[in-house]
């Protein structure tokens, strides 16, 4: 059994179907057949499955039941604005995303907990007016962190910076920026002896400018700061505050706080600079860049891509309820006088605002990539630190290196400057001068990636560069092409990809005809001169492309076939055979 055929009528009351799977279970030979459907079954339309429900347009019998779909998840799927500027979003929640009845249950049993909760909290307090009622409220409903006992020190405030929910606007200070009034004379009783430009030509001062948050309106004429934050990194390793700036602008009435400020006045400037990161942690970080942005990439791929599609199926268990999440929230949370409007110093009206200002500044080829987003903010030395925090979880510098794709050398060159010197920073010069320039490095890659087959010595030819083979390899690698023995394969058409499928499908059910087949496994000796081995230089995830395999001869050739027969119930028959 390889392909499932079902429908449906439209009588009666609650008629609706949505359909999970089809198990069909053959008692003959105890083994199961699985057709996952995942889809509302529609009445009178046949919808025919195929075990496993998972194959490429292409290769789809059934392109009429494909384009049907398609155009109704089209109509069901449709984009629209809702926040002004902001990304786009579903029109109408399809009946498909709605939750289910046990994930309802689930949010209404949560809800009611954290009623009672909310409840107790406000029969001893009412108003939150010390740490002890934040406490009560963690007791009651999410458990005490462990942090609360040092929640002031300054050593936490850094780390928050960088572990806590907001590590992306941290950036490597390069100088200091000309409207941030702090002095060498403030900061430097901080720096463990260094002075302001030692710490940072040493690559140990960092900066957050909140920048984004100017102008951005208030709820009730809340006051909402934009502050800008100096951290060096100390020699063991922690981040320190080291200065704070409320406001953008430097004056007599923008002070700057320091460390050595009164207790209370460098916590008061601590607290300002949290209240401010939690608004642009919930609006942009949170709701713009991850629930918003998501929503139109779940929209776009339902509109192209069938339920059928590979693609389709790797991506689905990440977009469970994503538009019902966002829906709801958008109707809940953020709508006017909600939780937002109740809770939060910009209000939804700010909210919005801020979504649109940072959408505004987001790019897929830097914040949608990692690494670049990285680099953007001058965090060039992301991956010695990640070595040196690897060593120090007790990883082996070979598990290290074989995970960062790096030499065990390195790996060990790194972590022992670490030990010695407390630090993983490349010094300056201490490489040696690169014998390519840029433009060369971008000349030797293209060339590989459209001659696949060509030697390093070709390449070099090619491009005209003084370097060694050697250095031209080396570029390659740096760029994950390396030469491997290419896959042999025979060149098949569509057609005959179907027929070997349809010959599959046809056995798929034998089980005890099996024992009369006999296996071959084979290897051929070339009587030539050469058996025409050439490499290929691929990437990975490139073994099976078709420009990286080697169509193989269907053709007689001169040469010898060694056999070896394996049937079923019998042992191994090997015999020599020569080819036509
Ligand atoms: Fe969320």
């Amino acid at each position: 059994m390889f392909q499932a055929e079902f429908w449906r009528d439209s009588f009666g009351l609650g008629h609706n179907w949505f359909l999970e799977r089809i198990v069909v279970e053959d008692k003959t030979h105890g083994s199961e057949h699985i057709f996952p459907v995942h889809r509302w079954v529609r009445p009178e339309r046949h919808y025919i499955i195929y075990e496993y429900d998972c194959c490429l347009p292409q290769e789809d019998e059934f392109q009429e039941q494909r384009r049907t779909e398609l155009k109704e998840y089209r109509r069901l799927y449709q984009y629209e604005q809702h926040v002004e500027n902001g990304p786009v979003q579903i029109k109408q929640l399809p009946e498909d995303e709605q939750f289910t009845e046990d994930y309802k249950w689930d949010i209404v049993k949560c809800k009611g907990r954290f009623l009672l909760d909310t409840k107790l909290i406000r029969w001893t307090t009412d108003k939150w007016e010390s740490i002890c009622d934040l406490k009560k409220c963690y007791k009651y409903s999410l458990g005490e962190p462990a942090c609360l006992e040092y929640w002031n020190e300054d050593r936490w405030f850094g780390l928050q910076r960088v572990q806590g929910v907001n590590p992306v606007l941290i950036r490597l200070c390069t100088e200091i920026p000309e409207n941030f009034g702090v002095t060498e004379e403030m900061v430097e009783p901080f720096l463990e002896g260094l002075t302001l430009d030692e710490a940072i030509q040493n690559k140990k001062i960092f900066l957050i400018d909140l920048e984004i948050l100017q102008g951005i309106n208030c709820k009730d004429d809340r006051l909402l700061c934009a502050p800008l934050a100096l951290f060096f990194l100390n020699k063991h390793k922690e981040l320190m505050p080291i200065a704070i700036q409320l406001f953008q602008e430097k004056g007599p009435y923008n002070p700057v706080f320091l460390p050595s400020d009164p207790p209370t006045t460098w916590l008061t400037a601590k607290m300002y600079y949290s209240n401010a990161d939690a608004m642009f942690h919930q609006s942009c970080t949170h709701l713009g860049f991850t629930h918003l942005l998501m929503e139109g990439v779940v929209i776009c791929t339902h509109r192209n891509l069938s339920n059928s599609h590979p693609l389709f199926k790797l991506l689905a268990p990440h977009f469970l309820f994503l538009l019902a999440i966002n829906t709801r929230g958008l109707e809940k949370l953020i709508s006017p006088g909600g939780w937002v409007d109740k809770t939060m110093t910009i209000g939804r009206k700010g909210m919005f605002e801020l979504i649109a200002k940072g959408m505004s500044r987001w790019h897929m080829n830097v914040q949608g990539i990692v690494p670049n987003e990285i680099k953007s903010r001058g965090l060039t030395e992301f991956e010695r630190g990640l070595v040196v925090g690897l060593r120090e979880g007790e990883f082996f510098s070979r598990d290290i290196a074989e995970r960062r794709g790096r030499n065990v050398s390195t790996v060990n060159h790194c972590w022992q400057q670490w030990s010695r010197e407390g630090t993983a920073t490349r010094r300056p010069g201490s490489e040696r001068p690169r014998g390519t320039t840029e433009r060369e490095d971008r000349r030797v890659w293209l060339m590989a990636v459209v001659h696949r087959t060509a030697s390093a010595a070709e390449i070099r030819a090619a491009v005209g560069t003084t370097v060694t083979q050697r250095t031209v390899t080396n570029r390659l690698l740096q760029g994950q092409l390396r030469a491997r023995r290419p896959v042999a394969c025979i060149p098949l058409t569509p057609n005959h990809c179907r027929l070997r499928r349809e010959w599959c499908q046809t056995r798929a059910h034998w089980r005890t005809e099996w024992r009369y087949v006999v296996f071959s496994d084979g290897s051929r000796f070339y009587l030539g001169a050469s058996d025409g081995r050439v490499l290929v230089r691929r990437r990975p995830g490139e073994r099976l492309q078709p420009i990286c395999l080697r169509p193989r001869h269907t053709g007689s050739t001169p040469g010898v076939m060694v056999w070896e027969q394996i049937p079923m119930t019998a042992g191994a028959l090997s015999w020599l055979s020569h080819p036509p």
